[in-house]
């Protein structure tokens, strides 16, 4: 979603600027713009489109000055045109924000009849306006900032500069997230620390609530209640946040490669000395008296909570709830005694599963979630959060995170199993000792990929795809059928093969391919019986299995895969595999933009 810069130094801030704005590119974003002060004025330039038509507008209308805010915008409210584009500037001051101003319209009615009207369609404007409003009350540029934050309502990550004012910034977070980074002399704001990578490790993070005064050499942050605050600066790894292509053409391709190593890396943090326990951070609830799990999350992350339901019901023996965090917070259900509530996402930045943790703040016995990023308002509003290890994920669509979250999922839900006695330590050191072997077996997987952009070339003809799977399988099709529809653009629904007979077998065609997602595990031959079905009405299957199903399906099936042979359990992280892969190539056929495809964004922090 939206992203935000700011930069008070001794260089130049648009190349500064407009580089930070680069690394924030991943987000997503439809338009861009930056303002600076030059000579105590305020100036700026806005571009719709990719960062290089700012930058290409730079150079035609440079804009000087050594302080400056700049912003990568994701259209919410209003067309993604040139006067949309932030900053938005009223009078003498410019505004970036991320977020939604829920109150924007009686804001706006409010200024309007104080003559103050609005020439753009954003909720952003009125940010401006409003403090304009309060400068031209008197107020001086911080006041005058405070003063419109009392007003807004919803989320934001807001930066003011002032006209007039070439060693002020004013920042501010409720809800979304931003970093401060310290110089030499030099300050920089961004929405997170890896737009400030290469020019400093130091870093502040705003808490929640939180205003800030930043200058040359000084920062001065209050709380929200206006008290002065001591917030860490901490510092950062730069090399875990230094996100390049090494060499693959797309983020999502070099991604989905790195995931042997970072599985491995999330099976040691939680498996040490390659030994038969797992180690858990302090505070888990004691999952003997836990009676419900309810897992929390969106999209993929939602998907690895619908797979992990099986593992902690199968294994654990522990009933388990998942939901949708938009559908949950709105559904305001009732909480059982002895809960625990687990919230699932890569950022730990969006909305709704932010939203629906603190809905289940008072009311869960614990509060648990599974995050990447540790930094993350989700991670700090948990009891315990749980890394995921997967180091910065660039490519929009979810693929390292999604295998890292299913492996630290699978981890707590042995770790549930034991502590229950529904596990023996035997029976635990052999998933153990199966994990182990899983990052090889996933590296193995990888080699199919010239097989699967072969089935791709076919699959790029097709206007539907269908995904069928049985079991753990059956999320696995749901992710396969999300991630085709991100990136290709292709219509892809994904069912129980259980389901087919009673619906979606009246979409079978021949101009309907159908992947079949089923390793020869205790329900194939359910899944297999399915997929003759869809065969005898002429469809065409591609089917995703190992070796022993390969052999078995008896069938003609249109393109078959064999993926090494692992524990049932285990198939989830290696089905992944193809599963991305086959939406890769299929992009990659169709000439899609596969690591920023249109109108996504990657970390959600509006509903
Ligand atoms: C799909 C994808 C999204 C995210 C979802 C939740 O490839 O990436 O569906 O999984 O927006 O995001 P997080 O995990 O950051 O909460």
């Amino acid at each position: 979603m939206c992203g935000i810069v700011g930069y008070l130094g001794h260089n130049e801030a648009a190349p500064i600027l407009v580089e930070a704005l680069k690394r924030l590119e991943y987000r997503g974003y439809d338009s861009a713009g930056i303002a600076t002060i030059h000579d105590g004025h305020l100036g700026r330039r806005r571009a719709v489109g990719k960062l290089v038509n700012l930058s290409d507008k730079l150079v035609h209308e440079p804009l000087a000055g050594k302080s400056g805010i700049g912003h990568t915008r994701w259209a919410t409210h209003g067309a993604p045109t040139e006067t949309n584009a932030h900053p938005h500037r009223a009078g003498d001051v410019a505004v970036v924000h991320n977020g939604i101003i829920e109150n924007f319209r009686e804001l706006r009615e409010e200024l309007s009849a104080a003559g103050l009207t609005c020439e753009t369609d954003t909720d952003t404007e009125t940010v401006a306006l409003l403090t304009r409003h309060y400068l031209d009350q008197g107020l001086p540029p911080v006041e005058a900032a405070y003063a419109t934050l009392d007003r807004l309502e919803g989320a934001f990550a807001l930066a003011f500069l002032f006209d007039g004012e070439a060693d002020l910034l004013v920042a501010a977070r409720k809800g979304s997230p931003l970093a401060i980074g310290h110089g030499e002399g030099e300050m920089y704001v961004g929405s997170d620390a890896i737009a400030l990578s290469p020019l400093t490790n130091r870093i502040t993070y705003l808490d929640e609530g939180d205003r800030a005064v930043i200058t040359r050499t000084s920062v001065e942050i209050r709380d929200s209640d206006g008290r002065l605050a001591n917030r860490p600066v901490k510092t950062v790894d730069l090399g875990s946040m230094t996100a390049d292509k090494s060499g693959y053409k797309h983020y999502m391709a070099k991604e989905i490669a790195e995931q042997p190593a970072v599985i491995q890396t999330a099976i040691s943090a939680y498996v040490p000395d390659r030994g038969d326990r797992i180690t858990m951070p302090e505070g888990l609830p004691d999952f003997t008296g836990i009676e419900r799990l309810t897992m929390v999350a969106c999209g993929t992350a939602y998907y690895a909570c619908l797979t992990a339901k099986y593992w902690f019901e199968q294994i654990a023996r522990l009933p388990v709830e998942v939901d949708i965090a938009s559908e949950f917070r709105y559904r305001e259900p009732p909480v059982s005694p002895r809960t625990a509530a687990l919230f699932v996402s890569q950022s730990g930045e969006t909305a709704d599963t932010l939203a629906a943790l603190r809905y289940m703040r008072d009311k869960a016995d614990s509060i648990l979630s599974v995050v990447n990023v540790p930094e993350s308002s989700i991670a700090r509003e948990s009891d315990v959060a749980l890394p995921i290890h997967a180091g910065v994920e660039i490519g929009v669509a979810s693929t390292k995170a999604f295998s890292c979250q299913l492996t630290v999922l699978f981890l707590l839900a042995l770790k549930a199993a034991h502590d229950r006695g529904a596990l023996s330590d035997e029976a635990l050191a052999d998933h153990l000792s199966s994990l182990r072997a899983l990052p090889g077996q996933i590296q193995d997987a990888l080699t199919l990929s010239d097989a699967l952009h072969d089935i791709s070339v076919d699959l790029a003809e097709a206007r539907d795809v269908l995904f069928l799977g049985r079991g753990l399988m059956y999320p696995l099709a749901l992710e396969g059928a999300l991630k085709l529809k991100e990136i290709s653009y292709i219509h892809a629904e994904a069912y129980a093969s259980g389901e087919l007979k009673h619906g979606p077998i009246a979409l079978i065609d021949p101009a309907v391919p159908v992947v079949v997602m089923a390793p020869c595990d205790s329900l194939y031959d359910k899944t297999v019986s399915n997929m003759q079905e869809v065969m005898a009405r002429g469809g065409r299957v591609v089917l995703i299995t190992d070796a022993a199903g390969e052999k078995q399906s008896g069938a003609e099936v249109w393109h078959s895969l064999a993926l090494p042979t692992v524990p049932e359990a285990l198939t989830p992280m290696l089905y992944a595999i193809p599963a991305q892969l086959l939406a890769y190539h299929t992009a990659v056929t169709k000439g899609t933009d596969v690591d920023q495809p249109r109108n996504l964004a990657k970390s959600v922090t509006v509903e």
